[in-house]
């Protein structure tokens, strides 16, 4: 297996909860990320789907180097960049750009579309010499599938999926390896959302581009992954390729989402069971002890209090073949199939 472009090792950020004007003393901390290893490889798509408020973001900026981390590593090609500061961060960062969310109000609507995806050789001169920039920007609309003839215009005038083509463009300006997009579809119309993804996948192969593609949407994340980490409450809890997430999910937490996944197959929707969680998401400033997901969990024992599951591939498959082979931090993982067909449909 080819090594790591981007690795997480421990990766924390707790976001400190303080009480008081003047004299602020901490009371708490807001665990966002409380603890993720993850590694991306060269030229794969990565998925990460979990609930609202599970850490998806967070974990997004400190890839981009947004955010530090409280606590962990980050490591770009071996290196280790969690530290990293000036003009070395700056190289590094040219490297692993992010495309956001929303693309009505992560672009700059007094700017037009030229600047806008012009902006990053600002600060990259060495990319596009200045002379050179506006052919640069035109071949990067077309690349995204806009007319280059919109360079003049501005982004009140384009519809919500050409503005995050733009928003791609831009995060595609300085050439980089790795993309890390956060919930890039989410804010489009579900008619347009496919076209975007196909985008993205079409550009993570012809540039053979290292892709972290974040969705709160499993059948989105599933079109476009090669592999698949599920969060919940700041940490990855089932890591594998696609067709061992979605057909032969071994935690809990994995299986009780895919079973709320809308199955188009009647026949299919009639016999899938429906895992329905009792309870609410924990707040990420009090995290219960030994598994996270307990509170919500139908099959928790005194156990799961206890003991913190790690990500690991559990011990009853470890001598076994196949796709139930894979991490998932649950102390009583077992292999349910949830929907009875080959998986969501694109
Ligand atoms: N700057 C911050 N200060 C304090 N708490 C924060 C901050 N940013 C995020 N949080 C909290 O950290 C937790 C994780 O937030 P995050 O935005 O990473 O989740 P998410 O999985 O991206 O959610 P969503 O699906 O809604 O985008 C949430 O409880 C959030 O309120
Ligand atoms: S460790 Fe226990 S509580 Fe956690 S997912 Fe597994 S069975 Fe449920
Ligand atoms: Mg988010």
């Amino acid at each position: 297996m080819s090594e790591p472009i981007l690795e997480m090792r421990g990766l924390v950020k707790h976001y400190p909860l303080t009480r008081g004007i003047l004299f602020k003393k901490q009371i708490g901390a807001v665990k966002a990320v409380d603890g993720v290893d993850l590694d991306l490889l060269p030229g794969e798509t990565l998925g990460i789907v979990g609930e609202s408020g599970c850490g998806k973001s967070t974990l997004a900026k400190m890839m981009v180097h947004l955010e530090r981390p409280t606590a962990g590593v980050l490591r770009y090609k071996g290196e280790d960049i969690t530290q990293l500061s000036g003009r070395a961060l700056k190289r590094v960062r040219r490297n692993i750009q992010m495309v956001f969310q929303d693309p009505y109000t992560s672009l700059n609507p007094r700017m037009t579309v030229g600047d806008i995806i012009g902006e990053p050789f600002d600060i990259h001169p060495e990319v596009a010499p200045k002379g050179d920039r506006r052919r640069r920007v035109r071949e990067l609309l077309d690349v995204v599938g806009l007319n280059p003839e919109y360079i003049n215009r501005y982004p009140h005038q384009f519809s919500g999926g050409q503005r995050q083509r733009i928003g791609i463009a831009r995060g595609l300006a300085l050439r980089p390896e790795i993309i890390v997009a956060d919930e890039p579809v989410s804010a489009l119309d579900v008619s347009v959302q496919a076209q975007v993804i196909n985008l993205l996948a079409a550009l993570q192969r012809e540039l053979g581009l290292s892709l972290v593609f974040i969705s709160h949407d499993l059948s989105i994340v599933r079109h476009i992954s090669d592999r698949v980490g599920v969060m919940y409450l700041g940490r990855v809890v089932e890591l594998g390729r696609d067709e061992e997430i979605y057909d032969h999910p071994t935690h809990p937490y994995t299986q009780a989402l895919l079973s709320a996944v809308p199955v188009p197959d009647p026949l299919a929707r009639e016999h899938r069971e429906r895992i329905l969680l009792g309870g609410d998401v924990p707040s990420p400033a009090h995290i219960p002890s030994g598994c996270r997901f307990r509170t919500r969990c139908w099959k928790a024992r005194e156990r799961c209090a206890l003991e913190v599951p790690l990500l690991a591939v559990p011990a009853e498959f470890r001598l076994a073949e196949g796709p139930a082979k894979h991490p998932s931090a649950c102390h009583f993982a077992e292999e349910k199939r949830v929907v009875p067909t080959a998986g969501p449909s694109d």
